[in-house]
Order: C-alpha cells, then structure tokens, then sequence
C-alpha cells in the first residue's frame, strides 16, 4: 500500500493519503475510528457500492448515512442546507467525523459543510472518481456554486485523511474515467517530463486496476507537494491551473450550449490551447507543442473543440475567470514539457490567435 501524507504550514492540517487497491475494508484501522465521538456517511448516489463497503467495515447503520445526488446539481445552498440539517439531526459534536464517500462534486458540498460546522469538524474524503482521487480530494479546498459562478462560496479545511480504493472505479463509466485521466496528463506536464511520457503511452482506458494504483499515486505525490509549497494559491499552486484558463471557458460555453464536454474534456483542450501559447511566447518548442498535441490524443484526449464555439464568446468567458485579478488574465503556461511558470500576462492578439487554434480541424503549428 502506497501512503503519502500532506503536509501544510498549519499544524493540525495533516493529511494521510493512503492508496491501494481493498483499502475501504482496512478502514477501522486505518482511520482510528476510536478516536470519534460519533461517525457519519455521506454518499454519492453513484457510489452505491463504496459506501456499502464502508458502512461494513465500520459498522455504520443506515440511519447514520446520508445519500446525496452525485454531480453539480447538489452543489448549492440547498444541498449545504440539508447537510447542516443532518449534522444537527445526528448530533455531531466538535469530536464527531464525517465520511465522504462520492466523486469532487459530492467532497466539495461536504468538504464545506464540515469545514463551517460548529467551525470546522473533521472530515474524511474517500474519493470514488478518477477525478475526486487525484485532484478534488486532496488540497483542502471545498466549495459550492451561487449565483451561477462555480465554486463561489467555499472554504480551506485539509481532510483528516484521503482514502483512496482503487478498485471504486471499476463501476465508473469510460468517460468520467477519461476526464479524470486530463488531470493526470496536466500532472506530467507541469511537474515530470517521464510520467507525462508514461502516461501518454496508451490510452487511458487500457492500464490494469494494478497500474491505476501507481499512477494515482504519482499524480497525489505531485499535487500533494504543490499544495504543500502553497496552500492558499498565493504562488506555485497556480501552476495546477494550467489548462484551465481556456479549459474553463470552453467547459462554461458547453455546458450551457452544448454538445456538452466533461471537466477532463474541457481541460484537455484548454491544456493544447496553453501550450500552444507556451510555444508561441518562446518557452516550449514547435516539437514540444506536437508531443503534447499527439500525447493527449494518444491517451484518448481531445485537443480540438468537437464543434466551433466563437472565439469573441470564449474570449468574454476567460475574462470573467474568478483567477482574474484586476482585470488581467494571468497565465498558468509550461517553460518545458514537466515544468511550468504562473502570472504571465499574455498579448491580447495571442489570445485571440489561440482560441482559433483550438476550432475543429485546426493544424497544429
Ligand atoms: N476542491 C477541489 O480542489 C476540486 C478540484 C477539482 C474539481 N473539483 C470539483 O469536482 C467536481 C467534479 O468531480 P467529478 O469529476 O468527480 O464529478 P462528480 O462528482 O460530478 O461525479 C461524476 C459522476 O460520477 C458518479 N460517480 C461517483 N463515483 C462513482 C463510481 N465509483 N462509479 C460510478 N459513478 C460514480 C457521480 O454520482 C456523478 O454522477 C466539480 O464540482 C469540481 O468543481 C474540486
Ligand atoms: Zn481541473
């Protein structure tokens, strides 16, 4: 079994992060359930199973777990409310845990609802998508959407530690794995050139459960050292944001008009989109800019948009990033395949050029 523990400036925000494969029947132990005044579950409705498995192995009754609808739907203050509701009602305590069971969507509602009761009670994540295990459970952020901007309100609280089974994935359908797979790509690219090779090497549906573990493993060694260098994303936290600048606004415009593109989806074009800049401002070569183009499509990723969307319309969407400060977009970019820089500031018709680089059917330089 793999462990790593996350370390920020604050004392009491360690983090252990276990990952293997069987680790939810290992819970009691690994966990120290004794510790705990009292212990809930809340579960992803696409988490049936996980949270069967959990409930088991800790002897959880059903009248202490709560099912909430995975996905962005329950990410509200509706959702938050209901959470509070249900600590109130099982009357957690300042020693209480709560176990999150279910993909980023689910962590974060429960991340921020742990995070504000009684200020700040313990939590679990126990992450069940690709996703959520190499990149929403871990690093302390958790959040909610208000007023139609994602992650407006939230908090930074660290887990109390970071399960991470393996074996959860085998129910999660190729697609939601495919987008959790562009978060392990960006891993490579900005932190480790040879894990970037390795895991562009096939397509990220064909590595064993065996495999998975040691690539997951990898990607939390690399965002669990980022978060620990910056928790609070004044700095080099930043660079995690690479592809996500075009990403998000390509994921926004999509989502509202369709044909709609997962997170991994979206990101993974805003990733082709940001190295195209990188190379076009002299940090990354021509070659360098192919590697990643085939890279991605090799693990299965797309790198171009699957129907035109105008670029004036994604231009206004990467404006309104919430990473923006006074007015600037400032840039998570790479300086070489398995290194990147952040703030840098980028010439308008640069932008401009790039977001038709990214259309259907594009050529890459
Ligand atoms: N806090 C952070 O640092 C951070 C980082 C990245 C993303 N996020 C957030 O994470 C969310 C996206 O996370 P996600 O990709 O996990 O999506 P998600 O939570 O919406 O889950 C995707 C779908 O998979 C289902 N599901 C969960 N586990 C499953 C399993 N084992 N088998 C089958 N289905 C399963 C869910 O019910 C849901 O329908 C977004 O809200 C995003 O803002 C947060
Ligand atoms: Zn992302």
């Amino acid at each position: 079994m793999a462990t790593l523990d996350v370390n920020v400036a604050r004392v009491e925000s360690h983090s252990p992060l276990w990952v293997d494969r069987g680790l939810l029947e290992k819970l009691p132990s690994l966990i120290q359930s004794a510790r705990y005044s009292s212990i809930v579950v809340v579960a992803d409705t696409g988490a049936v199973k996980a949270r069967d498995r959990v409930c088991t192995a800790l002897g959880i009754p059903h009248s202490r777990v709560l099912s909430v609808q995975g996905g962005e739907a329950q990410k509200n203050t509706e959702g938050l409310m209901r959470l509070w509701e249900f600590f109130v009602e099982q009357n957690l305590d300042r020693r209480s845990l709560v176990i999150t069971v279910g993909g980023g969507a689910t962590s974060d509602l429960v991340g921020f609802a742990a995070a504000t009761y009684m200020r700040g009670i313990a939590f679990i994540n126990i992450p069940t998508t690709l996703l959520a295990q190499v990149d929403a459970s871990i690093g302390g952020k958790a959040g909610i959407n208000f007023h139609g901007v994602k992650n407006l309100l939230g908090s930074i609280a660290q887990p109390a530690g970071i399960v991470i089974d393996i074996d959860t994935l085998e129910t999660l359908p190729e697609r939601e794995l495919r987008s959790g797979f562009a978060e392990i790509v960006k891993h490579g690219l900005i932190a480790d050139r040879d894990y970037f090779d390795t895991v562009t090497s096939k397509r990220c549906t064909a590595w064993s459960a065996d495999e998975m573990v040691a690539l997951v493993h990898r990607s939390c060694e690399i965002k669990k050292r980022v978060v620990e260098s910056d928790e609070r994303e004044q700095g080099p936290r930043k660079t995690l944001n690479f592809g996500h600048s075009i990403g998000h606004a390509v994921e926004s415009f999509s989502l509202a008009h369709g044909p709609s593109l997962t997170h991994g989806e979206a990101i993974s074009i805003g990733m082709y989109g940001e190295a195209y800049i990188s190379h076009r401002i002299g940090k990354i070569s021509a070659a360098d800019l192919s590697t990643i183009d085939q890279g991605l499509r090799a693990a299965g990723l797309p790198t171009r948009l699957p129907t035109p969307i105008p670029t004036a319309e994604l231009r206004s969407l990467i404006s309104r990033d919430k990473k923006n400060v006074g007015g600037h977009v400032k840039w998570s970019l790479l300086d070489r395949i398995g290194s990147a820089v952040f703030d840098i500031v980028v010439p308008e018709e640069l932008i401009v050029e790039v977001l038709s680089a990214i259309q259907p059917g594009a050529q890459s330089l």
